[in-house]
Parts: C-alpha cells; sequence; structure tokens
C-alpha cells in the first residue's frame, strides 16, 4: 500500500519509470505467481501460505512430496489459488534444473529462494560430505536459482526475489563455521545484486531472521545458538519480510533483538564478536 498523503516518488527516464530503492510501493500483483523452495516447513510453509493469503498463485518446491500435496491443497481450498508442487533435491543439480525449467513456463515470478539447512559443531568434526551438500543447497541452488529468476523478469520489469540469509549472515560463527559462511555468501550476493538492479522494476531483497522455531533447530543441533536470543513466532518473521518487500527493502532483519544484533556485529571489533559468539557456542555444545 501506498503511504498515506505520500505522492509516488518517481523519476522518468523516457517511457520507463524507475523506483527508488526503499520507497513505499504498491504490493506487488497478485497475477505475479510465487515460487517457494523448502515450502514443506517452516518459513518457506508460511510465505506460501501469505503469499497465497494475498492471491498469489503458488508452486511448492522440496522433497517431501507429501507434505506439498496436503499444503497445495489446504492452500488452494482456504484462498481460491491455484497451488501446484514441484519435488526436487535442490542439493543436486537434476533439481535445481527442474525448478529453472519452472521459472521459464511464466513472464515473471516471485520466488522465495528459502530452502536451506544449518550444521554445528567444531569443523575439525564436520561430516564434510554433510557441509557440502549444505553449500550445495544454501549456495549453489540458490545462485542459480536467483540467475533464473532474474533474467526471467527483468524484460518484464516485474516481479521480484526474497533470498532467505539469517541473522548468522552478518558475522563468523565459530562452531556453526560452514553455516553461518553459506548465509553471509546469501546475504553479501543478494545486496550486491539488489543494487546492480536498483530501478529495473525487479524488486531484490535478503530476509536475515533470528531464531525462529521451526524443524531448522533440530536439524542443525542449533539449540546453543537459539537459547541465547528470543525467538519470534513464524507468521510473524514472514509479515515483516512481507512488510519490507512491498517497501523495496533491500536487507530485512525481522525484530528488535536481531536488528540490534545486526547492527552490534557492524559496529563491534570483528575479533570481540568472534570470541563472545565462540565462548558462548562453545559453552553451549559441552552443556549438550
Ligand atoms: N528457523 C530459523 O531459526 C532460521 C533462522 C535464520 C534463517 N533460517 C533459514 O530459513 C530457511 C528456512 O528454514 P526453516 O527455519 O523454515 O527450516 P525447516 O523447517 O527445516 O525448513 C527447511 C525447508 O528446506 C527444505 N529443504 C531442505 N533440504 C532440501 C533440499 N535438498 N532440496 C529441497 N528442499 C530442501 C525442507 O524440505 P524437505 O525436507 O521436504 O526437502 C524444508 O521445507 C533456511 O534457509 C534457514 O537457513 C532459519
Amino acid at each position: 500500500m501506498l503511504a498515506k498523503g505520500r505522492a509516488l516518488p518517481r523519476e522518468q527516464t523516457g517511457l520507463q519509470v524507475r523506483y527508488n530503492q526503499h520507497m513505499v510501493l504498491p504490493a506487488l500483483p497478485s497475477s505475479i505467481p510465487v515460487l517457494v523452495t523448502g515450502a514443506s516447513s517452516g518459513i518457506g510453509a508460511e510465505f506460501a501460505r501469505q503469499f497465497a493469503e494475498r492471491g498469489h498463485d503458488c508452486t511448492l518446491v522440496a522433497r517431501r512430496k507429501d507434505r506439498l500435496e496436503s499444503l497445495a491443497g489446504q492452500l488452494a481450498a482456504a484462498y481460491g489459488i491455484t497451488a501446484t508442487t514441484l519435488t526436487a533435491d535442490l542439493a543436486t543439480p537434476e533439481g535445481v534444473d527442474a525448478v529453472k525449467k519452472h521459472i521459464a513456463t511464466a513472464s515473471a515470478w516471485i520466488v522465495v529462494n528459502n530452502a536451506g539447512f544449518g550444521t554445528s559443531g567444531p569443523f575439525s568434526h564436520a561430516h564434510i560430505e554433510r557441509d557440502l551438500e549444505e553449500i550445495r543447497l544454501n549456495v549453489s541452488a540458490l545462485h542459480a536459482l536467483t540467475h533464473a529468476a532474474l533474467v526471467q523478469n527483468l524484460p518484464h520489469r516485474s516481479g521480484g526475489i526474497i533470498n532467505v540469509a539469517s541473522l548468522a549472515g552478518f558475522q563468523p560463527i565459530p562452531f556453526m563455521a560452514t553455516y553461518a559462511a553459506t548465509k553471509a555468501f546469501v546475504l553479501h550476493f543478494t545486496e550486491a545484486v539488489a543494487e546492480e538492479n536498483a530501478g529495473s522494476g525487479v524488486r531484490i531483497m535478503a530476509l536475515c531472521p533470528g531464531p525462529v522455531p521451526t524443524e531448522f533447530g533440530t536439524i542443525a543441533h542449533a539449540g546453543p545458538m537459539f537459547s541465547q536470543i528470543p525467538s519470534l513466532p513464524v507468521d510473524q518473521c514472514v509479515q515483516l519480510a512481507l512488510r519490507a518487500f512491498d517497501r523495496n527493502r533491500v536487507i530485512c532483519v525481522p525484530g528488535n533483538g536481531p536488528t540490534v544484533l545486526s547492527a552490534l556485529s557492524r559496529l563491534a571489533p570483528r575479533a570481540v564478536i568472534r570470541k563472545s559468539l565462540g565462548r558462548v557456542l562453545k559453552a553451549g555444545i559441552s552443556r549438550g
């Protein structure tokens, strides 16, 4: 929605209308379909629900077919939209290719690159295959699908991309070294691509949540990290994300706690941050 009493500032360039970043824009029209990766649970399922509530048709991507089909049925019944499922393992080239082909079937999309998981513990004890799978999913798949969505959207000067990074992406995190580094990639990459395409009509945003109660914590064994920061309910996390996306924000850190922590991690000396986090995570791991 446009802010009340505020004219839409814009810059005319020939026939093109260029929108500046950070201005309040109307929500993207519900005629634009949405594709959400990792829609079988947690933040991804909630993104699908809230976009469906806004009237967008949705494509739901993940590996667990039964979960996707059940959610698709619920969204179609509740909101009268078309919900399509696409079962794909995005840690594989075949899975990524299947989603790229699907993106090529519509003119412009809102793509939410949300699928991801975390690992924790000392890197010297890492199961290296699991870490590599994490890098393929959190980094490589997101990178490829951001490109696919961008080249599809740019000619239409429409659509958008939401890349789910994390509060973990603002600084190195000892004992979650690989996960934090994948999310640093997502944050920096998304910010750079957003700047390259400012004024293009394609909205690009990195979402950086702190703890949100989903299956993530159990899969990542992230209890020590989670216990330090109050968690944000998943519906509020996605509401704040969509509000920021409507405002054409480049980075959204949902919630007050994570906002303060992300600012601290930029202001405090790097050594202080990494040593404090190292102490906290190490103590948490030894407590079990
Ligand atoms: N929860 C938090 O505290 C938190 C905080 C910051 C950032 N994040 C980020 O938010 C995103 C969503 O996580 P979540 O909290 O909603 O966790 P979640 O409940 O575990 O959901 C993860 C989703 O990713 C999908 N996924 C996992 N591996 C996949 C693969 N190889 N191919 C395709 N899909 C795959 C899962 O579906 P299938 O298993 O069915 O494939 C599931 O739908 C992640 O990127 C995570 O890093 C979470």
